[in-house]
C-alpha cells in the first residue's frame, strides 16, 4: 500500500497545486479528499512547440490531471459544485486535456446547490464575517451533517433527486422569506438544472472508496491532495475563522475511505513566508511596507476570488503545531524566490502574552489575537534564485535560512520551489 498525503501546512495557498503536479509523475492516482470549489490550485505547464507556458487554476479536479497516466478521483469528503465542475471539465477539454476515463467522482460526495451559495453570501452579511470564498461550502457541509444533504448518488435517481430537492428548497425558501426577508428561489428551474447535470456527470460516478482500496491492494501509488490548509481545519484551525472541512491529514482517510494503515507519508507544503485570505488571527501579519512587498512580489491575490491575501513572516509556532497534528514527515518550501530581494528575513520562533512565553500554539481566537511574535532575524541573500536548479547552488544565506527552518521544525526539508513552473523545483539532500 502506498499513500502519500499532501497537506497545506499554513492557511492555504502554499502552492499545493504545483507540488502535486510535480509529484504526480511518479504516482498512479491523485485523489482530492475535502473542500470544494473554494480551492484554487494553480499549475503551469511547460511550453509546447514554442508556445507560451499555459496556466490552469483547478478548483475541483485533482492537480494530477496533466499527467496522462494519472487517474484522478474526487472523494466522498469533497462538496461538489456541478456548475464549477462542468466549467472546469470544459476548460480542460478545450485545452486538449483528456478527462473521459481519467476522472472518477465518489457517489457519496455531497452536492453544492444554488441555495448553499445564497446562504453563504447572506451569512457573510452578518456581524461575524468569516470572509468565505462565497462558494457555498459551509452551508453544504451543514446539510451533510444535519443529514439533509443531497449526494452525487441522488443524481442517478430522478425521483429521489426531485423529492429531496423539493423538500430542501421548501425549507430554504421559508428561511429566505421569514428569517432573511429575501426573494425565494425558483424550485422548478433548479430541479431542471440538476436533472441535466445527472446526464453529464453520470459517466464519472462510482464507488471511489472501493476503487481506491482495490488499487492499493494491487500496489498502486496514490497521492491524496488536500485543499486549503491545516490552520483552516474546522477541528484544529483558528475556529471560527476556518473552512468547514478537515484539510489535515486525518481528513484524507475519511474523505477517501482509505484506512490510516495505508498512509506512508505526509508531506507538508509550506510557503517561505505566511499568507492568509479572509478574516481571523494572523500573528505574524505585516500591515506595513514588508507586507505590501510580499504581496506584490509573490502575486498574493486569491486564485479563486482574486482577493488580496494578507501577508507576513514565516511562523514556526503554528507550523510546529501543524507538523504535529498532521504527522508531517517531510516539508516542501515554496516561493523561496519571493524573498530574494529582502535585506532581512524574519521568522517567528515563539509567542509571548505579556511576559509569558506560550508553550504551544493556542487555537482559541481570544488568545491568538493577543500574542506577540518573537522573531529571529536572518540576513537576506539579495540574489535571484529562480534559475537555480540544485540546492547546493542556492546562495549560502538561502541555504542557511532553509536549514534553520528544517532544524527548528525538526522535520526533513525535502523539496524547495523557486518559481511556479515545474522545472523550478529543487530536491534537497538529507543532512
Ligand atoms: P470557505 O471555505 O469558503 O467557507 O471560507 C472559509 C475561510 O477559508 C475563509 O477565510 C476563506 O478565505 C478560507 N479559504 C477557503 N478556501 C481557501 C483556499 O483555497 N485558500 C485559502 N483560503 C481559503
Amino acid at each position: 500500500m502506498s499513500v502519500q498525503i499532501i497537506v497545506g501546512a499554513q492557511w492555504g495557498d502554499e502552492g499545493k497545486g504545483k507540488i502535486v503536479d510535480h509529484l504526480s509523475e511518479k504516482v498512479d492516482i491523485v485523489a482530492r479528499y475535502q473542500g470544494g470549489a473554494n480551492a484554487g490550485h494553480t499549475v503551469i505547464l511547460p511550453p509546447v512547440r514554442g508556445q507560451a507556458p499555459r496556466q490552469f487554476v483547478l478548483h475541483l479536479i485533482p492537480s494530477g490531471i496533466f499527467h496522462r497516466h494519472v487517474l484522478c478521483v474526487i472523494g466522498n469528503g469533497v462538496v461538489l459544485d456541478p456548475v464549477a465542475l462542468m466549467d472546469e471539465i470544459g476548460q480542460l477539454q478545450e485545452a486538449g486535456i483528456r478527462i473521459d476515463g481519467r476522472l472518477l467522482i465518489s457517489h457519496n460526495a455531497h452536492l453544492i446547490m444554488p441555495y448553499h451559495k445564497r446562504l453563504d453570501a447572506i451569512r457573510e452579511e452578518g456581524a461575524q464575517k468569516i470572509g468565505t470564498t462565497g462558494r457555498g461550502i459551509g452551508p453544504s457541509y451543514i446539510d451533510k451533517y444535519s443529514r439533509t444533504g443531497i449526494r452525487v448518488v441522488d443524481l442517478l435517481d430522478r425521483d429521489v433527486l426531485c423529492a429531496k430537492l423539493k423538500q430542501n428548497l421548501e425549507t430554504t425558501n421559508e428561511l429566505l422569506k421569514k428569517v432573511y426577508d429575501r426573494d425565494e428561489l425558483d424550485v422548478d428551474r433548479i430541479i431542471a438544472e440538476y436533472e441535466d447535470f445527472d446526464k453529464k456527470i453520470d459517466p464519472y460516478i462510482t464507488d471511489t472508496a472501493d476503487y481506491l482500496n482495490r488499487a492499493l491492494s494491487k500496489g498502486k501509488a496514490v497521492l491524496a491532495e488536500g485543499a486549503q490548509g491545516a490552520l483552516l481545519d474546522v477541528d484544529h484551525g483558528t475556529y471560527p475563522f476556518v473552512t468547514s472541512s478537515n484539510p489535515t491529514s486525518g481528513g484524507a482517510c475519511t474523505g477517501l475511505g482509505i484506512p490510516p494503515t495505508a498512509i506512508d507519508s505526509v508531506v507538508g507544503v509550506v510557503k517561505a513566508y505566511s499568507t492568509r485570505v479572509g478574516n481571523g488571527p494572523f500573528p505574524t501579519e505585516q500591515l506595513n511596507e514588508t507586507g505590501e512587498r510580499l504581496r506584490k512580489i509573490g502575486g498574493e491575490f486569491g486564485a479563486t476570488t482574486g482577493r488580496p491575501r494578507r501577508c507576513g513572516w514565516l511562523d514556526l509556532v503554528s507550523l510546529s503545531y501543524s507538523c504535529r497534528i498532521n504527522g508531517i514527515d517531510r516539508i516542501t518550501v515554496t516561493k523561496l524566490d519571493v524573498l530574494d530581494s529582502f535585506d532581512e528575513i524574519k521568522v517567528c520562533t515563539g509567542y509571548k502574552v505579556g511576559n509569558r512565553v506560550l508553550a504551544r500554539f493556542p487555537t482559541d481566537v481570544q488568545t491568538l489575537e493577543k500574542v506577540q511574535p518573537v522573531y529571529r532575524t536572518f540576513s537576506g541573500w539579495n540574489e535571484p534564485t529562480s534559475d537555480i536548479r540544485r540546492f547546493s547552488d542556492l546562495p549560502s544565506k538561502a541555504q542557511s535560512y532553509l536549514r534553520a527552518v528544517e532544524r527548528l521544525l525538526k522535520v526533513r526539508l525535502w523539496l524547495v520551489s523557486v518559481g511556479a513552473r515545474r522545472d523550478q523545483t529543487l530536491s534537497v539532500p538529507r543532512r
